[in-house]
Parts: structure tokens; C-alpha cells; sequence
């Protein structure tokens, strides 16, 4: 059943998180824009900032962000015009004590990964319940069609438990904006998510895993909460 005290509990975070990172954003900045419920909080907090001034432009990392930062007037780029960005912003579905992700959730982790990368610092929001003190949620991989078959087997071969994520919308499996499947595969709790993700990112036809290890010293993480946020590392 679903516990609708919980999720407007939870919905609260997202919105402190993502408000409170927007409040973040200096003027100037090349910002990238993530991807999910939390990220949609900044976006919206970010536009009002447009609104009354601020300057900054943003690569997004989805079709879903792209639609929405025009909707709110935030002024868009490419990596390609900005390969170097000041900030990104982006929500996680997972986040350890030295600041390993798990992401994924919402189809976005290939470019989400391409955007950390060219980030100088990346800002993750989310709700405290993702605050973990060890990686155990399921590991979105992407993949391509042609070797989704044999790229489950060998996710298999590392101890996962590959499932192929199908729409809830619509029929059969959910295509990525770069054209591409995923398998949400479940590995328990991992041990050592840095050798997880380079043997997971080493499978022929996988083209990006959802951990994230190599950014913690970049990354700050908003953590949110009932009322306000937190900021780690402190
Ligand atoms: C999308 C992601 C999201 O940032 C992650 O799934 C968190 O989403 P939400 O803020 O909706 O909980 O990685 O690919």
C-alpha cells in the first residue's frame, strides 16, 4: 500500500534539496542539468532566479530536462560549445560515505556521466533515505541492442541479477534517449563499487554502468530533509 504521509515526507527533501542548490548557483555559471523528481525542484527554483537575473546556461542530460528547462526559460547548450562546465546538478538513486552513486533511475545515466566528467563540481541532490551506508540498490547498465543477450550473461558472470527494464506506459522495453536498452541488475550489497563499475563499463556493448566512483572529490552532496538541508562533507 502506498504511504502517502511517507511520500509527501520524502517529496518535501526533494524540493529542499533542489531549492537549496539552486540558491547555490553563482552567476556565470555553465551548469549541467540533471535528470529526475529532485533535479525538477532546481530547475524550477533556477527559473524563477533567471527570472529576477541571474545568467547561467545549461547542458541537460535528458530530453525530459531539455523540455522542461524551456518551458522555464533556462538558457541551453551543448557540451560540444562548453566542454568544460563550472557546476553539475544532478540527483542519485544511491550515495555512500566517500560519495559513490548508484543513478540511473530515470534512463539518464550515460549522459549524466558524460556531464559529471566535464564538470569542475557536482552538486547532488537528494531525499536522506538515499543516504547509504553501503551501495545496495539496483545498478542501471545501459547497453546496446545488438548486445543486450549476451551482456546480461555476463553481468551474470560478475554475481548480478540482470532484469530488463520494461515500460510502464508502453509495451516491451524502454529505449534511452541515445537509442539504447538498459538492465536493472541487482548485485546485493557491493563491496568494492570501483572495480564493480570498470568490470561492469569492460562487457562489449555495455556503454555506460550506473555507479559513479571516480567524482567524490568533486562532489558535494544537499542532503534533504524535513525542514532545510544539509550539506555533506560538512
Ligand atoms: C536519472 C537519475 C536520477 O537523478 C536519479 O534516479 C534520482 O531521481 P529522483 O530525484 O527522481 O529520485 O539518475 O537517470
Amino acid at each position: 500500500m502506498v504511504d502517502v504521509m511517507a511520500e509527501e515526507g520524502q517529496r518535501r527533501e526533494k524540493k529542499n534539496a533542489g531549492h537549496r542548490a539552486a540558491d547555490l548557483v553563482e552567476d556565470g555559471a555553465i551548469l549541467g542539468l540533471g535528470t529526475g523528481s529532485t533535479v525538477e525542484y532546481f530547475l524550477e527554483k533556477l527559473g524563477t532566479r533567471i527570472h529576477d537575473g541571474l545568467e547561467v546556461a545549461g547542458v541537460p542530460t535528458s530530453y525530459g530536462t531539455q523540455i522542461r528547462a524551456r518551458q522555464l526559460g533556462i538558457p541551453l547548450t551543448t557540451l560540444d560549445d562548453h566542454p568544460c562546465l563550472d557546476l553539475a546538478v544532478d540527483g542519485a538513486d544511491q550515495v555512500d560515505p566517500v560519495m559513490h552513486l548508484i543513478k540511473g533511475r530515470g534512463g539518464a545515466l550515460t549522459r549524466e556521466k558524460c556531464v559529471m566528467a566535464a564538470a569542475d563540481r557536482v552538486l547532488v541532490v537528494i531525499n536522506s533515505a538515499k543516504l547509504s551506508p553501503q551501495l545496495d540498490v539496483e545498478v542501471p547498465v545501459e547497453v546496446i541492442p545488438f548486445s543486450a543477450v549476451t551482456a546480461a550473461r555476463a553481468l551474470q558472470d560478475l554475481g548480478g541479477d540482470p532484469t530488463l527494464r520494461c515500460g510502464i506506459r508502453k509495451d516491451g522495453p524502454v529505449v534511452t534517449d541515445n537509442g539504447n536498452l538498459i538492465l536493472d541488475c541487482d548485485f546485493g550489497t557491493i563491496t568494492d563499487p570501483v572495480t564493480l563499475e570498470a568490470s561492469v563499463e569492460r562487457i562489449p556493448g555495455v556503454v555506460c554502468a550506473g555507479l559513479f566512483t571516480g567524482f567524490g572529490e568533486k562532489t558535494r552532496v544537499v542532503v534533504g530533509e524535513k525542514s532545510g538541508t544539509r550539506l555533506l562533507p560538512l
